[in-house]
């Protein structure tokens, strides 16, 4: 089978930031054989190589010199075992579609992650997590083609080697593998998962004592579109850096001086802190230069006011990492992928 590749394509319309850049080589990718096929061709195995799924954890500083696959693998499968629901969804699939049918449907676990942007095959590359649940959580498997061996290979949840924000897709397999499809482990029988201050207090606000999955999913989906901006008019990429984890001796010592800093405890003594909130203390919240700024309500989201260049939002990021550093004497880091 010949495939197409389209040459000098830009990405523009293909990442949430709205940032201009182009691909040398693109080609849409729309099976496990097409992918097979595409990297049969010795000159296209050979070429550095750019993965896209929704494009919304990415910022272009640069043209990208190699071959943009974009993964459009669709269809949804559902297995089911007595209550439980193993939901096999292709790599393509936009993630709050596949949340919106899995709520529909009765089938409970990801209500809480309900419109996280991008695409199903992107959302363990970064255990993708949202109030209080993170994909690892109701993660079974996942189907990837293995650039190294040539060949479609499994991996369980522990050979993904998740943690916050991060997983074996991120780091020794990058580059590597090709994520095709992914199947969740979810359930008839709700475990709803409420622990997170705004979605309590809005359930609270709504009078639902109760709550059911579509309950959560509408409340979690209305605090999202009145915190982050709509990528469809401004351009953004959600959290652009991670919440930083540190020591808690460290954390002793910060909050010995910021007596109301924001913070977590999460295992083995050490203390999440909310990045928002560092640098929103920074007095950088809302702040808008040239053609970029952080969102009004919400620090740690960097956004494109209509034509900044990605070098102009890195720069942006890394006068807020350093700002952050000189104040807190912690180093944030970006969560999303810059190229
Ligand atoms: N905060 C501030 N100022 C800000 C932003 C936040 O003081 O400008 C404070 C808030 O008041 C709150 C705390 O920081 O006390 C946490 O804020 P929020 O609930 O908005 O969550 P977050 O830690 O900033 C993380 C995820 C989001 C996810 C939310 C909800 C990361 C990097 N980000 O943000 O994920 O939606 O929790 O669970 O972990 C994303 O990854 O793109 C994303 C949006």
């Amino acid at each position: 089978m010949s495939i197409v590749f389209q040459e000098n394509k830009s990405l523009k319309e293909l990442n949430t930031f709205g940032v201009e850049a182009l691909a040398n080589y693109f080609c849409d990718v729309n099976s496990e054989q097409e992918l097979i096929d595409i990297f049969k061709d010795e000159k296209i195995r050979n070429l550095p190589l750019l993965i896209l799924g929704g494009g919304s954890n990415i910022l272009f500083t640069k043209n990208f010199n190699g071959l943009v696959l974009h993964i459009k693998i669709d269809g949804i499968e559902v297995m089911k075992q007595d209550s439980d629901r193993y939901i096999t969804a292709g790599g393509g699939v936009v993630w709050n579609d596949l949340v919106q049918y899995c709520v529909n449907h009765g089938y409970a676990g990801i209500e809480n992650l309900s419109l996280i942007p991008g695409t199903v095959g992107a959302a363990p590359v970064q255990n993708i997590g949202a109030y209080g649940v993170e994909l690892m959580d109701v993660f079974e498997s996942c189907r990837a083609y293995d650039r190294i061996d040539k060949k479609i290979v499994e991996f369980d949840k522990r050979a993904c080697k998740f943690s916050y924000r991060d997983s074996l897709f991120k780091r020794e397999g990058k580059d590597r593998y090709i994520i095709t499809s992914v199947t969740l482990k979810l359930s008839t029988v709700p475990h709803m998962v409420l622990g997170y201050g705004a979605v309590l207090s809005e359930l609270e606000n709504r009078k639902i004592q109760n709550p059911s999955i579509k309950d959560v999913s509408k409340v979690v989906s209305e605090i999202r579109v009145s915190k982050l901006p709509d990528p469809l008019t401004i351009g953004n990429s959600g959290s652009f850096f991670k919440n930083p984890i540190i020591e808690g001796d460290d954390f002793q010592k910060l909050q010995s001086i910021f007596k109301d800093i924001v913070h977590y405890p999460i295992q083995f003594d050490k203390v999440k802190l909310a990045a928002g909130w560092l640098i929103e203390q920074c007095g950088w919240k809302g702040v808008k230069v040239g053609n970029t700024g952080t969102w009004k309500n919400q620090a740690l989201v960097l956004v494109n006011y209509g034509n900044a260049s990605g070098t102009e939002v890195y720069e942006f990021s890394e006068t807020i990492i350093n700002s952050v550093y000189k104040k807190f004497g912690v180093k944030i880091e970006r969560e999303v992928n810059i190229i």
